[in-house]
């Protein structure tokens, strides 16, 4: 399993290069973006992901065509997926990072934990009853970060399995807290996925957390900063 990281700021400094690999449809979409910040992310998360199969597969990064699936997670269209590499992207605030597993599903969310949000407000909207209940009963020195463990939990599962928000929040829960390792805790109707996935919590910089989750056991995370073109 290998995670690869980039800082907007050192993205933005190369984005004509990055800009470069990307397709002409990526680039037609990156010049849809209102606010230059916003297409800097996108040609960053592009950009670096292609460099990154073109490293793991050999191949130019620019020569690789991707496909959706039915909830819009973008993946390798058949003729590239050889060997059956899955990926997935996260951006947030000022930094990228690009998950690439062999032959399993993977999820990864990057959160920025000083993002101002109504933590407990969203908790109570949205949150399964554990949850809520361990972010409100959490001190407020520990507040924001369960908050925070539980959105990039919840939403890394939710990327691996390729819904995106389709997929009701309440209808599953994550642990939290000190006293358990991060895993899906249950999901509703669907008692076989507290085992089918297996899920670490990141810590990319200061104030970021996040969290990455993989089909099945047995993987170690290989974590490095990408290099970027000169
Ligand atoms: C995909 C989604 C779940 C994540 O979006 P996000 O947190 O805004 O952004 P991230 O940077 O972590 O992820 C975006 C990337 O995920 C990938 N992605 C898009 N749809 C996806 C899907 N259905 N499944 C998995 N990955 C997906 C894409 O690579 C996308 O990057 P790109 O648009 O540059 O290609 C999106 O549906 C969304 O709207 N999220 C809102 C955030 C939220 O409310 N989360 C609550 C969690 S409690």
């Amino acid at each position: 399993m290998h995670l690869w990281h980039a800082s907007l700021a050192r993205c933005a400094a190369h984005e004509q290069a990055l800009r470069a690999l990307l397709s002409p449809d990526e680039r037609a979409r990156a010049d849809r973006f209102h606010f230059a910040r916003d297409r800097t992310r996108f040609v960053a998360g592009r950009g670096l992901l292609r460099r990154v199969l073109g490293q793991a597969l050999d191949r130019s990064p620019d020569g690789f065509c991707f496909g959706e699936g039915p909830h819009g997670k973008p993946l390798l269209a058949a003729v590239d997926a050889v060997p059956p590499l899955a990926f997935n992207v996260s951006h947030a605030h000022e930094l990228v990072v690009v998950a690439v597993a062999t032959g399993r599903q993977v999820g990864v969310d990057i959160e920025w934990m000083r993002r101002p949000v109504d933590v407990d407000a969203i908790a109570c909207r949205f949150f399964a009853p554990g949850e809520r209940a361990a972010v409100l009963g959490a001190s407020d020195a520990d507040r924001r970060e369960t908050f925070f463990a539980c959105w990039t939990r919840k939403e890394a599962y939710l990327k691996a399995r390729g819904h995106g928000l389709t997929y009701p929040l309440d209808r599953f829960e994550v642990t939290l807290g000190r006293a358990a390792a991060p895993a899906v805790a249950w999901c509703c109707d669907e008692p076989h996925e507290t085992s089918r996935w297996s899920m670490r919590e990141l810590r990319p910089a200061a104030d970021y957390l996040g969290a990455i989750v993989v089909e099945g056991r047995n993987w170690r995370l290989d974590s490095r900063w990408a290099e970027l073109p000169a």
